[in-house]
């Protein structure tokens, strides 16, 4: 197993041990048991009969005793761990996770979203309200012995707490169609004044930066890039280089004139028109990026040239 990264790890990895180490000392008893017995005993003549033996009160009691005392341990060892990993503590910074067909968006009390890359504050628990816009995701971190299933229409909760800064990744545990392997990301644990002044800038919307800059850096950031290419290569989406101002052909037929409110559209309402040859997949970015963001990301896709 990966290096347990937050405070709930060496419980579970303590539990997990006791319960593979005592397995495999149960296993080791049976097996080897099995085939001494099968060796001493096999039929040495043919007409010579095995003495009748019918039952031993002592070893059943053994084998019945033990057993039930080691699982009624990992019952209530297991039930403590679950109680404290399910069971936020009541300061905890909550941060609101969607996950999406195929990505996962990340929303902080501040108004800043991030999609794909989480940051949280080192040495602060950490409280994830989870939910799904379209089918059922899970939501796992393997260093923070974390998952949790992230449902349509309900909420799941899950939390945790890592002491030390650091990067971790992030997966989707539950098949969810073509780029489910592709709904990774990454955990940023950063330290307290690092991610105050991330939490700042993530608020200012790309000050400073040009519109196609700042629309470059949100190709990223928000997973533009995990179905679209820009080197001309189909992927999920069509390929995003040398689109603007030509004539594409959609799905049912027709031939769209790709301008800036084709652009626009395609983020917002992407099951608006479809490309001929690609699946009605993409979510849509409506509430997500807020009209400078959309307005970066058109000047970004147009300045990207035929390859
Ligand atoms: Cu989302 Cu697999």
């Amino acid at each position: 197993m990966p290096p347990g990264k937050s405070t709930i790890a060496s419980d579970v990895d303590s539990l997990f041990n006791f319960i593979l180490y005592g397995s495999t000392v149960l296993f080791l008893i049976v097996v080897i048991g099995m085939i001494y017995f099968v060796v001493k005993y096999r039929a040495k003549e043919k007409d010579k009969l095995t003495s009748g033996v019918s039952h031993n009160l002592k070893l059943e009691l053994l084998w019945s005793i033990i057993p039930t005392i080691l699982v009624i341990i990992v019952f209530f060892w297991g039930f403590r761990v679950y109680l404290k990993m399910y069971v936020p503590p009541r300061d905890a910074y909550e941060i609101k996770v969607t996950g999406q067909r195929w990505s996962w968006v990340f929303d902080y009390p501040n108004g800043a979203t991030t999609i794909g890359e989480l940051n949280v504050p080192r040495g602060k628990p950490v409280k994830l309200l989870i939910s799904s816009k379209d089918v059922i995701h899970s939501f796992y971190i393997p260093d923070f012995r974390i998952k949790m299933d992230a449902l349509p229409n309900r909420y799941t909760v899950t939390w945790f707490e890592a002491p030390e800064p650091g990067g971790h990744n992030l997966f989707c545990a539950e098949y969810c169609g073509t780029s489910h392997s592709g709904m990774i990301g990454r955990v940023n644990v950063l330290g307290e004044r690092e991610f105050n002044d991330w939490l700042e800038s993530s608020a200012s919307f790309g000050e400073g930066l040009s519109l196609e800059d700042y629309g470059e850096q949100l190709f990223t950031q928000k997973a533009c890039v995990t179905c679209h290419n820009i080197n001309g290569k189909a992927h999920t989406g069509p390929p995003l280089n040398g689109i603007y101002n030509v004539k594409i052909n959609m799905a049912d037929g027709s031939l769209v004139l790709s301008d800036e409110n084709y652009i626009r559209e395609s983020i917002l309402n992407p099951q608006a028109k479809i490309v001929a040859g690609y699946q009605p997949v993409m979510p849509t970015f409506q509430g997500i990026l807020n009209d400078r963001q959309i307005d970066a990301l058109v000047a970004y896709i147009k300045s990207l040239e035929k390859k």
